[in-house]
């Protein structure tokens, strides 16, 4: 059974660490976006990718959802900080997310693939919701003994996101993948 990163450690998501070594802004530019996308960020946390995304690209519109009912209130909390009306927090799973099919034109998930417990339902759920081309990313930690993140035998590499991808969607092909020293970023394209 995978670990899920507990609410009550909803700080270290904004830890110095963190923000030297996984800038928002560097995975919000590797996705490349036009700006105006429906995007589902899966697993948000507080915000930490959500929150500058919506900010930098005002006309699109973000879906921030975590399993976590205490971490969706930290997040309503700090939409409402903000006043931004592009984005908006929802308590749910992946596993059955709370969308019409073909709703959305990027889905992403930032350092919660190693957390799923059902990857089939996952990525299922994940297709039917993305409109044709759209794009579903994955971001998660390098297989290293990394500065922050999970111990390494949670991990996956690249190499197996992208092979358990394909074996739980066959539809999903890798389009584009970016390499940092301590996580990576994988771009996948629905048929
Ligand atoms: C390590 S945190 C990352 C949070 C955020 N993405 C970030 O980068 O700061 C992983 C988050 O994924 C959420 N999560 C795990 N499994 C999930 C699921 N099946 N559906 C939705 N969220 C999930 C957890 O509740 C947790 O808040």
């Amino acid at each position: 059974m995978p670990h899920i990163f507990s609410h009550l450690r909803h700080e270290t998501l904004e830890s110095e660490t963190r923000l030297d070594t996984q800038p928002a802004a560097s995975i919000i530019t590797g996705m490349g976006l036009k700006g105006t996308e429906l995007i589902l960020d899966v697993g948000a946390g507080i915000g930490y990718v959500s929150l500058p995304l919506a900010r930098d690209f005002q006309q699109s519109t973000v879906f921030s959802m975590d399993l976590q009912h205490e971490m969706s209130m930290l997040l309503h909390s700090r939409i409402m900080e903000t006043g931004l009306d592009n984005v908006s927090g929802i308590t749910g799973t992946v596993h059955t997310i709370p969308f019409q099919p073909g709703s959305m034109d990027v889905v992403f998930m930032v350092n919660v693939f190693h957390e799923l417990e059902d990857l089939p339902k996952a990525m299922s759920e994940i297709r039917r919701i993305l409109r044709p081309g759209g794009t579903f990313w994955v971001v998660d930690f390098q297989k290293i003994n990394g500065s922050f993140g999970p111990p390494i035998e949670e991990r996956f590499s690249p190499v197996e996101v992208e092979q358990l991808v394909k074996d739980a969607s066959p539809s999903m092909s890798l389009a584009q993948r970016h390499e940092h020293h301590e996580w990576y970023q994988l771009g996948f394209r629905r048929d």
